[in-house]
């Protein structure tokens, strides 16, 4: 909020945006990237959430205009993502007595506010009563479908 503020990070939080700023290097060096993503608790794993916190900065992944509004800093740039979404108890078409989805609506979303529109997502729900190998096998087919091209 230092920058976003217009000022710049000193001491302590000077080395913290350092570290951010090497996390953000190295997501941006990529042209192709490639997230699992299990279900956690209807969202995702904690460590992805960090890293969206992270990597989302002000002159990095956006730029914000008080009249307009957001820009989309990754947008353009040739950049495509493959998503890998699982998990063991929801499945798409099942009522919320399975639990809720905010895993890819989140996770999706982020990507394209990046600019990140390329985005080809590889689903694995097997659900309780499902078949976990034919499901599986279904996912793993889509899996070797998407790297083929990617
Ligand atoms: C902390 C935690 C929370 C989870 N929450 C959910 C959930 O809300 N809904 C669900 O269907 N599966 C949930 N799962 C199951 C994971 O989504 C499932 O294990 C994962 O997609 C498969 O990856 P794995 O082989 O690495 O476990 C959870 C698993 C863990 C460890």
């Amino acid at each position: 909020m230092t920058v976003f503020g217009g000022g710049t990070p000193q001491g302590e939080e000077a080395e913290a945006w350092a570290a951010a700023r090497a996390a953000f290097a190295r997501f941006d060096a990529a042209d192709r990237i490639l997230f699992s993503v299990p279900m956690w608790n209807s969202g995702v794993p904690y460590v992805l959430k960090q890293f969206v916190d992270v990597v989302t900065q002000p002159g990095w992944v956006f730029g914000v205009d008080p009249v307009t509004g957001y820009q989309h800093l990754l947008r353009g740039r040739g950049k495509g993502a493959a998503v890998i979404y699982t998990s063991a108890v929801w499945g798409p078409g099942l009522g919320p007595e399975f639990g809720a989805d905010f895993q890819a609506p989140f996770f999706t979303g982020r990507l394209g506010w990046t600019g990140i529109d390329d985005v080809t997502e590889i689903r694995f729900h097997p659900t309780l009563p499902g078949d976990a190998g034919e499901t599986g096998r279904i996912a793993a087919e889509a899996a070797r479908d998407t790297a083929k091209t990617f």
